[in-house]
Order: structure tokens, then C-alpha cells, then sequence
């Protein structure tokens, strides 16, 4: 079973700067909700009630999203605003949400590597903060890779086709295709470039992961900028596992990018019941200049 997530959330947003200056990338909002909710709403979805958010200088905005505000609460009640309590409320009793800070930023996976603790011997989910990942299906992305999991007892992670000149902003796999959405990978390259890229399919945010990849990232050597890379301690334990990988059918909106964001706050706007038709009208105005 698997009950716990990790989100890595502790990276600077130099992409998206001045804004991520003094403000987590993960706390831009999605019309009026912050990314970071719809992350971990995708893990509660999928049945996880033990989420840790791995955060580090500038992301206190993250502790204190997810804790109570008393005063604010005591506010809304006096005025009976049922509506607004209701969604600064937004975590079920059952789930808890811990903090671990990184001291330094060392990559992707040396922030993966500080949940070994709170993970323990158990298969985990790993969820970056600053990605919303839209499902087309009845179920989250992640619970398709927890599914996944469990039907092959071995780490998936999400997959997605992307244009071959954007492979080297990714992780790329070279993999065998078994049939519905479900790769097995063969190897595996962070960042490379066009040239040396086995596929356009690339490592799309979401992995569960077996506990042994905490052994795999106290060994692995600095990779790819000189950081500990999830990618390269996921190839080593390949060497003793399978591994596999799943097509996300779905849209992966990465957060931390500027176009990506104006493009998601259109998209959810354009899904959004008091919005849709004012944005609409608006942007079939604005069309006509152009
Ligand atoms: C990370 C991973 C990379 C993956 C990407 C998107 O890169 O290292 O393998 O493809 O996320 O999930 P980052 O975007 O943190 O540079």
C-alpha cells in the first residue's frame, strides 16, 4: 500500500523571477488556488494520507498554507462566511502534512534523499511541487502509477512525449513499450542533449518509488550541474530492479514556467463557473486585435 507522498518543493524559480524572489514558485496561484493544493489534492485523491513537502530558504508561504489560521477563521465564522471557511479548510482529518527543510538546494534527488527518514521501508509516492498534472481519465496520475506499482512490484514513474528540441530540459528514457500506456525502461539520460537523447519520452514529475532508492542517492555521484540527480540513482538501481514507466494521459502544466502559467490560468479560467463566460468574451475581443 501506498500511504505516503514526498513533494520536493524547495527549488529557487530562477525561471520565474522577480515573482519567486520572496514567494515559493509552488504558491503562484491557478485563478485563485495555489498550485501546491492542486499537488497535494492529486495525492489525497489517490488514497495517500501522509504527505511531506521538502521546502527550503524563501517557502515558509508553504508551512503556513497548510496550517490553521485561527484569527482568520474566528473572522469568517463571526461574519458567516460558510463559503470561504469551507476552502481555507481544505484538508481532511485524516491527512497530515509534514515539513522537512533541505539546507542547501543539491538537486532533485539530495531533496528526495531527506525523506528517508519519514519514508522508512515502504514504497512512496514522489509528487513535484510545481506541477499540476490534469488527468484525462477518472484518476489522478498518481494513483495510475501506484496501480502500476503495485500490479509489478517494482518504481514507475510518469511519462510524456514531448517536441524532440525540449528533450534536453528533462529526464529521457530509452524504454520497451508493453502495451497500454506501460513502458519498461532500458535506460535512462538527465538532460541531454538532442544528439545524444535515446527518445522524446521524458520523466513527467510523478514517480512511486520502492525504499531502496534511498541507498541508490547516498551513492550516486553529482551528475547533471553538479547536483544529485533522482534521475541517475533511479538508472542504478535499475541495475537491480526493473523499472517502469507510465504515458500519462492527461496535460502536465509545469507552474515554474511563465508561458505555461498564463497558459493554465487561461485554461482553468476557461473551466471556471463564475469566469468562463467574462474570459471568454474577453479573449474573443482581445483575438480581434491581433
Ligand atoms: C526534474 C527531473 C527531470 C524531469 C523533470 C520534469 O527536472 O530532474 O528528470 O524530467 O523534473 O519532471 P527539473 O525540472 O527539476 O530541472
Amino acid at each position: 500500500m501506498v500511504k505516503k507522498a514526498v513533494i520536493p518543493a524547495a527549488g529557487f524559480g530562477t525561471r520565474f523571477l522577480p515573482a519567486t524572489k520572496s514567494q515559493p514558485k509552488e504558491m503562484l496561484p491557478i485563478v485563485d488556488t495555489p498550485t501546491i493544493q492542486y499537488v497535494v489534492q492529486e495525492a489525497i485523491d489517490a488514497g495517500i494520507t501522509d504527505i511531506l513537502l521538502i521546502i527550503g530558504r524563501g517557502k515558509r508561504a508553504l508551512e503556513e498554507y497548510f496550517s490553521k489560521n485561527y484569527e482568520l477563521e474566528d473572522q469568517l465564522r463571526e461574519k458567516q462566511k460558510q463559503k470561504e471557511l469551507e476552502l481555507i479548510n481544505f484538508l481532511p482529518d485524516n491527512v497530515a502534512v509534514h515539513f522537512i527543510w533541505q539546507h542547501e538546494q543539491n538537486g532533485l534527488g539530495d531533496a528526495v534523499k531527506y525523506a528517508r527518514h519519514h519514508v522508512g521501508d515502504e514504497p512512496f509516492a514522489v509528487l513535484l511541487g510545481d506541477t499540476v498534472l490534469e488527468s484525462f481519465t477518472d484518476k489522478p496520475v498518481i494513483r495510475h502509477l501506484i496501480d502500476v506499482y503495485n500490479r509489478y512490484e517494482e518504481g514507475v514513474f510518469a511519462l510524456e512525449e514531448v517536441a524532440p528540441e525540449l528533450v534536453s530540459r528533462y529526464g529521457v528514457i530509452d524504454g520497451e513499450d508493453l502495451g497500454e500506456g506501460i513502458f519498461r525502461i532500458q535506460d535512462m539520460v538527465e538532460k541531454p542533449s538532442l544528439e545524444e537523447a535515446p527518445s522524446n519520452l521524458v520523466v513527467a514529475s510523478r514517480y512511486v518509488l520502492p525504499p531502496e532508492i534511498f541507498t541508490a542517492l547516498e551513492v550516486v555521484e553529482p551528475g547533471k550541474g553538479g547536483e544529485i540527480q533522482l534521475t541517475d540513482a533511479l538508472r542504478l538501481l535499475m541495475k537491480d530492479q526493473p523499472m517502469y514507466g507510465y504515458r500519462i494521459d492527461g496535460i502536465r502544466h509545469d507552474m515554474g514556467d511563465k508561458l505555461e502559467f498564463l497558459k493554465t490560468n487561461i485554461h482553468f479560467g476557461l473551466k471556471h463557473d463564475d469566469l468562463a463566460d467574462r474570459l471568454k468574451a474577453y479573449l474573443k475581443d482581445l483575438v480581434k486585435e491581433f
